[in-house]
């Protein structure tokens, strides 16, 4: 439900070589798809819309297909909140991931910003239910855990990524990632997959996570959850 398969378009894979190669380790491990979700943040990719997600994700699915590999991609984005973020959906409409009503964003703020809530109240009262990926990598720390509270007891969804958990992302990722699974914070884990060089340790974070947490529960918030929200499966 989070990767950045899609070729050339933002800082995931850059070829449709290595979007093949990912899809071909990711079937290895018993993945059957993936939502593409690019970063959706004009001031760096100002051509990423979901008009243009839709077309490149069907550009490679086409690749994917070619190459024999039954494999299924969605459509879907990163929504990074910043203080212009509505005005950008109210132009470009709403990245949601696979035609549901969830929509991954993330931050990238020293601070909380009001403006981050704004959007977030503007996708709730829309009928969207946003995610927030990978909470435990923000440099915010200050009563950073009560504006999460705030924002979970609204309905907003956390999804920890699976990489933290092998300590590739740094200390205090590695950390907060096992204190949000011991406080039950999140609702989903994801490999936020980007390029082929990092995806085999992401994919060690699944084993490190069923290893600490149990299969059971990790199987659930990797695939089952992700079935039953996005596809009602
Ligand atoms: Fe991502």
């Amino acid at each position: 439900m989070h990767s950045h398969i899609l070729p050339g378009i933002d800082d995931g894979c850059a070829t449709v070589d290595e979007s093949l190669d990912s899809i071909r380790l990711l079937k290895q491990h018993g993945f059957v798809g993936s939502v593409c979700t690019p970063h959706c943040w004009p001031m760096q990719y100002p051509h990423i819309t979901p008009t243009h997600i839709k077309a490149w994700r069907d550009a490679l699915q086409r690749e994917i297909d070619k190459a024999g590999l039954d494999y299924a991609l969605w459509t879907g984005g990163e929504l990074r909140l910043y203080p212009d973020a509505v005005e950008w959906m109210s132009a470009h409409g709403v990245p949601t991931l696979a035609g549901s009503e969830f929509v991954l964003c993330d931050f990238w703020e020293p601070d909380w910003q009001a403006w981050i809530d704004d959007t977030l109240d503007w996708l709730i009262e829309k009928g969207y239910t946003p995610i927030l990926a990978h909470p435990e990598r923000s440099p915010t720390h200050e009563e950073y855990d009560t504006h999460l509270d705030r924002i979970m007891d609204r309905g907003v969804l956390l999804q920890g990524n699976l990489r933290c958990f092998t300590g590739e992302e740094g200390r205090h990722p590695d950390q907060t990632v096992r204190r949000y699974m011991d406080e039950d914070r999140y609702t989903l884990l994801a490999l936020d997959m980007h390029r082929p060089n990092t995806l085999q340790g992401r994919l060690d974070g699944i084993a490190l996570a069923a290893e600490e947490f149990g299969a059971e529960r990790v199987e659930a918030m990797l695939d089952t959850k992700v079935r039953e929200l996005l596809f009602g499966a």
